[in-house]
Order: structure tokens, then sequence, then C-alpha cells
């Protein structure tokens, strides 16, 4: 039978073409790909060698997407809900959705570097950064080393640093004694659970939809359990750095994973700028599951970011 997937997948690129967004691989550095959706306007065609780089007046917001699943999958809600006013780029990070490397490097800090280059390389100076979960700590990393580029952040289900306390106490919480158990599961009921606790309640799904799940979503295991144990830091290594961005926190208020209480544990080391917003039945996968909601609270940020930075 056909996997779910090699038909929805196609359909959804064709969807992204019509909001306006293509695929466009970037060479980071030698060995170092990754692939970014990016506003049509911005892709050199032949016909216009004269612009050497495209300058769009929308202001540029960047989704970045968690683990499990690559940026279009995650986002095309908020994808078709911001191309009219914003300029939308949503990256794959490394390893998933076909960007890659062969750099043994596997840092966040390394994501984020990437990433960086990407944006710059594709004509982006500032941005606001979307990031969900995976998404959060790549962004926050380089909210850090970019501030000139990273003007401000919404982050959902995510954390500054994960550290081992905060890894084993939230991994204790839904059950598992390793993140790669969890997230990269070998069998399609392992992926229904994966699921089941990412949501605050999962619609009804035939089964056939959990293996094809298994069969096309797990690409680069090894390097994505090498990404996993990068991620959990020690402790004694943790510090918060002093942002300069105003943040804000979206958060499902039923995340199962980063609970309500990690949100206000964050909220509070951010520091009495960031706010938190909440969106009722809604889990971890709040992007998906609420999209609309989620839709509703990021444009009111957005347009009161946009606001401020008129001023
Ligand atoms: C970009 O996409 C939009 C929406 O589908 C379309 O109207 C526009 O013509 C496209 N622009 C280019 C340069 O392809």
């Amino acid at each position: 039978m056909v996997n779910v997937f090699s038909i929805l997948t196609p359909l959804l690129h064709v969807l992204m073409s019509l909001a306006g967004v293509r695929r466009q691989t970037v060479e980071i550095e030698p060995g170092t790909a990754m692939n970014f959706w990016v506003p049509n306007e911005t892709i050199k065609t032949n016909k216009d060698h004269s612009q050497k780089k495209q300058k769009l007046n929308k202001p540029v917001v960047v989704l970045v997407h968690g683990f499990a699943v690559d940026g279009i999958l995650t986002w095309f809600f908020q994808v078709l809900a911001l191309t009219g006013k914003y300029a939308v780029y949503v990256p794959d990070l490394l390893f998933f959705g076909g960007s890659v490397t062969t750099s043994a490097e596997r840092s966040s800090a390394f994501q984020a570097e990437c990433l960086a280059k990407g944006l710059r390389k594709l004509g982006v100076e500032r941005c606001t950064l979307v990031g969900f979960s995976l998404g959060g700590m790549v962004g926050f990393k380089m909210a850090k080393f970019y501030p000139d580029l990273v003007e401000s952040m919404v982050v959902s289900g995510s954390v500054v640093e994960f550290t081992q306390s905060v890894s084993d106490a939230l991994l204790k919480n839904i059950g598992f004694s390793r993140w790669s158990d969890y997230l990269m599961p070998d069998s399609a009921e392992g992926v229904k659970v994966l699921l089941s606790i990412a949501s605050h309640k999962l619609p009804w799904l035939p089964d056939f939809f959990f293996r094809d799940f298994l069969q096309v979503m797990f690409s680069n295991r090894k390097e994505r359990a090498e990404l996993l144990e990068a991620l959990v830091i020690s402790d004694k290594d943790s510090t918060i750095p002093k942002y300069t961005q105003r943040i804000h926190l979206l958060w499902g208020e039923n995340d199962k994973i980063f609970n309500l209480e990690v949100a206000h544990n964050l909220k509070e080391r951010l520091g009495r700028e960031t706010t938190l917003q909440y969106i009722e039945k809604a889990g971890h996968l709040s992007p998906l599951e609420r999209p609309c909601m989620y839709n509703r609270h990021l444009k009111k940020i957005l347009a009161s970011l946009m606001a401020d930075g008129e001023q």
C-alpha cells in the first residue's frame, strides 16, 4: 500500500507554493547544506540578474521546528496564516527534512550557527524567530550569539538550557528513561505513544497513519540520537544569559512534556519583560493541535512586536 505521506507531502508542497513559499537548499559551508522554505519573490530567476539581493518590504518571521517532524509539517498552518503580512522562512534543522552535514558537531549552538549563516546567505538581516521545542533551544542560542539578527522571539514548549535535572524530571513525568526511546520509536505503537503524549487529545487516526509515520519520519536515527545527547547539559554548566530581545512564551496549557511549571520557571528566569500566554486544550504540539488559536495569539504578538519596532 502507498504510504499516506507520499501523497500528503506533495500536496503540502503545492499548498505551500500557492501560499508563496518555495523550497531552496543553501550551502552553509562545504559538507553542510540546509533546506529553507523561503518567500518565492526572493528567489532569483534568470530574468532579473540585475537585482542582486531582492529586498522584501515585509518583516521577516523565521519558524523553527521541533524534534520528530520537519519544518513544513510542523508549521504549514502558520505559513498559510502569516505569508500575507510577513516574509516567512521555514528552515529544516540539520538531520531533518533533507538538511545534512558531514561535520561531527551536534550541539544546538552549531545548529544555531548554521541557521544564522543560512539566513544571512538568503539576505535576511533581522528577524523574529518563532521556536518550537528543539527549535526554541536552537533559537535561544541564536538570540544569544546573533542579537543583531534575532530581533525578538516567540517560544513554545521549550527551555533555554536542557539541564540534566530538568531532563530527568521531564522524562520521569512521561515514563521514559531516555529521550531517544520516546522521540525515536521503532514501532507503530511507539509512534502512537509519542503523538499521544505530545498532544492534549490525539484525534482518532487509522493504524496505517502511525505505521506510515514510522516509515518516513525517522531517518538519520544515529545522528538524531547524538543531537539528543548533545542537548542535555550538566546542571553546573547552566547559565541563562541576559537577553536583549523581547521574548514571548506561547504555551499549550496541557503540555505534558514541557509542562506549565517549566513555562513559569522559564518566565521567571527570563525576567519581567517576558510574557506568557496559554492555549487552552492544547498539548506540546500546540501549533498543530490548535492552529487557529495558536495563530491568533501569534499574530497578536507579532503585531505588538512590529509596533514596538517602529517607535
Ligand atoms: C509567489 O506566490 C504568489 C502566491 O501564490 C503568487 O501570486 C506570485 O505570483 C508568486 N511570485 C513569484 C515571483 O513567483
